[in-house]
């Protein structure tokens, strides 16, 4: 993306703020919805337009886990953490994802493919241990079966 092009669509998202200090969580929820998460140059910029100082933009969005800072993957992995699928082998089956696609939670694979993030429960405990891609439904995990669908990327 053109700096000009950042610029501008940036622009248009302060645009329906005042640049007032209080706005900051909207702000960075507007930036993240128009980009799909907060670079640092997104929120520098909302620094600048707060004017506030960069430290607290950081400071505030890392506080929170709704903000994420690297973009999304084509295809995006929600692993179940929840309780269900905790004691029936999720933190093995999490291991596992991590260990092939050699991302951690909240990152995503240098080629853009994956992305993984961890959530508290997917709703579907009778399938346990389950994972989302896309959407998705994976169920009833192993870390073999881990291997076998992530075969393509070792
Ligand atoms: S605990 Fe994993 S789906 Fe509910």
């Amino acid at each position: 993306m053109s700096d000009s092009s950042l610029q501008q669509r940036l622009d248009e998202v302060f645009s329906s703020f005042q640049g007032r200090a209080q706005e900051l969580i909207p702000v960075l929820q507007a930036v993240q919805r128009e980009f799909g998460y907060l670079s640092g140059e997104t929120m520098l910029a909302i620094a600048n337009f707060l004017r506030i100082p960069a430290s607290r933009v950081f400071g505030v969005a890392t506080f929170y886990a709704q903000f994420r800072f690297s973009a999304i993957g084509r295809k995006h992995i929600m692993a179940c953490r929840g309780t269900a699928c905790h004691v029936r082998g999720a933190p093995r089956i999490v291991d596992e994802i991590k260990n092939i696609l050699k991302i951690e939670e909240g990152e995503t694979t240098a080629d853009g493919e994956y992305s993984l993030e961890t959530v508290a429960c997917i709703g579907c405990c009778g399938l346990a241990p389950c994972i989302m891609i896309n959407g998705e439904v994976k169920a009833k995990l192993t870390p073999k079966k881990i291997a076998e669908l992530f075969a393509k990327k070792e």
